[in-house]
């Protein structure tokens, strides 16, 4: 036997890890532990404790508290109780907390590590190398942007208390990427992990008290689905921040709709591992090897769909079915092991239905024939399935298990349609030698996050979270601290209904003089052209005084229907460089110039000549500051620690519906649209219901101003019944509601279906007057979404 031979032939010894340390420290919680609250460790209200087990083994690990709404209710108080000791700590002693949480978790990270691998059953060698590394990395991250923070986000305060829900997937990875962040801008946390995997979560909530975080500032309660319900119910929370499946997102999204909590969800994903020809094929395979069986496939960025370009499938299929038969599954405390246990027995059955699902759909399916499987626990081969129909449940649906689908394509553009052929949007990774190629697919890919040449890499400095159904908000980097943050004025806003600003200046300057009213007839306006209402109806539009100043068109649902498809196919304004768009909203800024005196002169007669003239003059100005903005609101390039660039692109969010507020028709509503198409959305704007006869003054404004047609529609009628429609339709990507606290709620409620994401003025009264609550980087904020795209340097 040649020395080769030999080695080839050698089988692996096992290598396991030594599970002492975390036995140890279970056993001096004498395997029963309670929840975390106001800095101490205390039994459940109710006296319920449920069993944590080890997936491998089927062994109970520990008792853990159930907790109850009264746990949930004395967690809150005792994080709202620590709010303001903890907000009065200067930025930089807040910085030093987080700085410690880091080097404790450092200095027991192996412990950590073994008892994440034990509840959850991942291989020892992820939670080593990769989950815990990362918690600590992204505690040092954040306490340097504590320290930052006033410089850094001036005019900015924390959400208050903060309810997080996390899974089972990186258990101790996902309370860092919230417990961090929301730390750092001053809020206190209630964390519940998920009930799969609750330990390491205790294990932090020791390590606060070790590095003396006071009392409250963080607070664990352990439990099921319903101890979350309770915590996303309790109305003394700010906001919910929230990881997991998307039906639990939209549950979490309808419980809050009547509520002022902040929200942000982190759900499924279905991404796309595509592989171009050019691609170097080895590398490829290696990266998908990561990109699927990391964690078992249990991963809501796994790349789950493989789409190979056809010329090189074969050879594809090939490498991968002989890199499949190398892998090794077994006990997950085996350094030696790629492919641990499934977190529990539900899950297990939940990837076998898909799979058989799959394959009744015609899938074929093919798992390494000589692979060796534990006798016990919960373990599942690592599956093949090619010849995947694209709109197969397999193909659409998350399977959440090491079970990769595969299809194929034939253009880049084929690649791309495939690819963003799903209701999720979280991430991809893109293969190809060609950086033309690769950066060209992935601008065109609707997805948070791209991997170029590269997979399943990630940074506390690098955003993370989705587009579409796979939800909103993004956690890490600068980008995530905003979802903890509010604008300090807005915060404390007064909530009442908008109300016209009373303006005790006298405008500087005054803009002619009130124009007798004439009687005006105005219409839709659709696609670029003014259209009549299908209902046939109008609508009487009186002055102040009651006189009858012309009739606005009762559109319906089917205009907006109409106006929701033209919004959707101007969607080339989103390509159009910064630099057209800036000229468009220059051109549109002069326009309205032009048009002051008449515009100001009708408007006169609803709202006063002084808040008219003023309503004219500072509309003109802000739409001159997005002109402005249009090429400047940039994105970012992060350096994470590995030799990758992660470039944040803030793209546009799509297609939004505006309901503009009543009480200032001009400027509330150029406030709302401009910076929507500043950034390449198009819109759909419902105009004042006090004044839609603004639509015709704009109209005119925008059709000489080389406005693309369909980038704004405009359609007047009643409000409340037009938002509704807006907010349930599938095309439109979010909704900004500013016409008071009923249509807040009603847009966060109707939007479930489609997750779309909702602006709104949560009740609040808004003084689109001043420069600071009216304009700028809060807006383009919403008016975007991050994606980073990875791009690895060097050899
Ligand atoms: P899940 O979404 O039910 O659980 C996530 C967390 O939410 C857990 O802490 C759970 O206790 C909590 N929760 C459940 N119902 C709740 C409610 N009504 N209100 C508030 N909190 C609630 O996910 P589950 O059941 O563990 O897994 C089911 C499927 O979800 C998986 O097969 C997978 O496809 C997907 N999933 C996706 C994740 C992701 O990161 N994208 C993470 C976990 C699961």
């Amino acid at each position: 036997m040649s020395v080769t031979e030999k080695f080839l032939s050698m089988e692996y010894g096992p290598a396991p890890e030594d599970p002492r340390e975390a036995l140890v420290w279970l056993d001096r919680h004498a395997r029963k532990l309670g929840h975390f609250i106001g800095g101490s460790f205390r039994p459940p209200a109710e006296g319920v404790y449920f069993d944590t087990l080890d997936p491998s083994t089927g062994e109970p690990l520990a008792a853990v508290a159930q907790g109850s709404a009264a746990d949930i209710d004395a967690a809150v108080k005792a994080a709202r109780v620590a709010l303001p000791e903890w907000q009065s700590l200067t930025p930089h002693a807040r910085s030093r907390y987080l700085y410690a949480l880091a080097r404790q978790v450092q200095k027991h990270s192996r412990r950590l590590a073994v008892l994440e691998t034990m509840d959850n059953g991942k291989p020892i060698r992820e939670s080593r190398d990769l989950d815990i590394p990362l918690v600590a990395r992204h505690f040092y991250h954040h306490a340097g942007w504590a320290q930052l923070l006033p410089q850094e986000f001036p005019g900015y305060v924390a959400c208050g208390v903060v309810g997080q829900i996390i899974p089972w997937n990186f258990p101790l990875l996902m309370l860092a990427w919230k417990i961090a962040p929301a730390l750092a801008t001053g809020n206190t946390v209630v964390l519940k992990p998920a009930e799969f995997t609750p330990l390491t979560a205790l294990a932090f909530a020791e390590i606060c008290q070790e590095v003396g975080l006071p009392a409250g500032v963080v607070n664990i309660v352990t439990g099921d689905g319903s101890t979350g319900e309770a915590l996303v119910k309790h109305p003394d929370v700010d906001k919910i921040a929230f990881t997991g499946s998307t039906e639990v997102g939209r549950a979490i999204r309808k419980a809050t709709a009547q509520s002022h909590k902040k929200i942000s969800l982190e759900l499924g994903g279905k991404s796309p591992f595509i592989i171009f020809e050019d691609a170097d094929l080895d590398s490829a395979v290696e990266g998908l090897v990561d990109g699927i069986w990391l964690n078992q496939g249990q991963v809501c960025c796994a790349g789950s769909r493989l789409l190979m370009q056809e010329s090189v499938a074969e050879t594809l299929i090939g490498k991968v079915r002989e890199r499949m038969s190398t892998l090794r599954v077994g006990p997950p405390l085996d350094k030696a092991i790629d492919i641990g246990a499934i977190v529990a027995r539900v899950q297990l059955e939940r990837i076998q239905r898909l799979v058989d699902q799959g394959v009744a759909e015609g899938a074929t399916c093919w798992q390494p024939p000589a692979l060796s499987m534990p006798s016990r626990g919960l373990f599942f081969p690592p599956t093949l399935l090619s010849n995947v129909h694209p709109t197969s449940t397999v193909a659409q649906q998350e399977i959440f298990g090491p079970v990769l689908a595969a299809m194929t394509f034939r253009t880049p553009r084929e690649a791309v349609e495939l690819a963003n052929n799903t209701v999720y949007g979280l991430a991809a990774s893109v293969w190809s030698e060609s950086i033309n190629v690769s950066l060209h697919v992935a601008a065109q890919l609707k997805a948070g996050v791209v991997w170029v040449n590269s997979t399943n890499l990630f940074d506390a400095a690098s955003g993370f979270g989705g587009y579409k159904e796979s939800g909103y908000g993004r956690e890490g980097g600068r980008e995530g601290l905003f979802e903890y943050l509010e604008p300090e004025w807005f915060k404390r806003a007064p909530r009442s209904e908008t109300k016209p600003i009373a303006m005790d200046q006298p405008p500087e300057q005054e803009i002619g003089s009130p124009a007798p009213p004439i009687d005006r007839t105005v219409k839709l306006y659709i696609a670029g052209k003014q259209a009549r209402p299908d209902s046939g109806y109008s609508i009487e539009v009186r002055a102040a005084d009651g006189q009858l100043l012309g009739e606005a068109p009762l559109g319906n649902r089917k205009d907006i229907r109409n106006a929701v498809e033209a919004a959707r196919k101007a969607d080339g304004w989103a390509r159009a460089t910064a630099h057209n768009r800036a000229q468009v909203l220059y051109y549109i800024g002069e326009n309205l110039s032009q048009r002051a005196e008449e515009i100001a002169g009708r408007l006169a007669a609803v709202v006063g000549k002084a808040q008219a003239d003023a309503e004219v003059r500072q509309g003109i100005e802000r739409v001159f500051s997005y002109a402005a903005w249009a090429d400047k609101y940039d994105g970012a390039v992060h350096n994470p620690p590995f030799r990758s660039i992660a470039l944040a692109m803030n793209e546009p969010v799509g297609t939004v519906g505006i309901v503009c507020p009543a009480s200032v028709p001009l400027l509330g509503l150029l406030s709302l649209v401009m910076p929507a198409i500043a950034m390449g959305n198009t819109v759909v704007a419902i105009p004042s219901e006090t004044y839609p006869l603004i639509i015709g003054d704009l109209y005119q404004v925008f059709e000489t101003s080389d406005l693309p047609g369909g980038v704004v529609n405009m359609v007047s009628g009643r409000s409340a019944e037009l938002l509704k429609v807006l907010a349930e339709h599938d095309d439109v990507d979010a909704i900004w509601s500013f016409a008071g606290d009923a249509g807040s709620a009603v847009a966060k409620s109707l939007s479930v279906g489609n997750l779309k994401q909702v602006f709104s003025d949560e009740g609040r009264a808004i003084d689109w007057f001043s420069i600071e609550q009216g304009e700028g980087r809060w807006f383009l904020h919403h008016a975007t979404q991050v994606k980073n795209i990875w791009v690895p340097y060097g050899e």
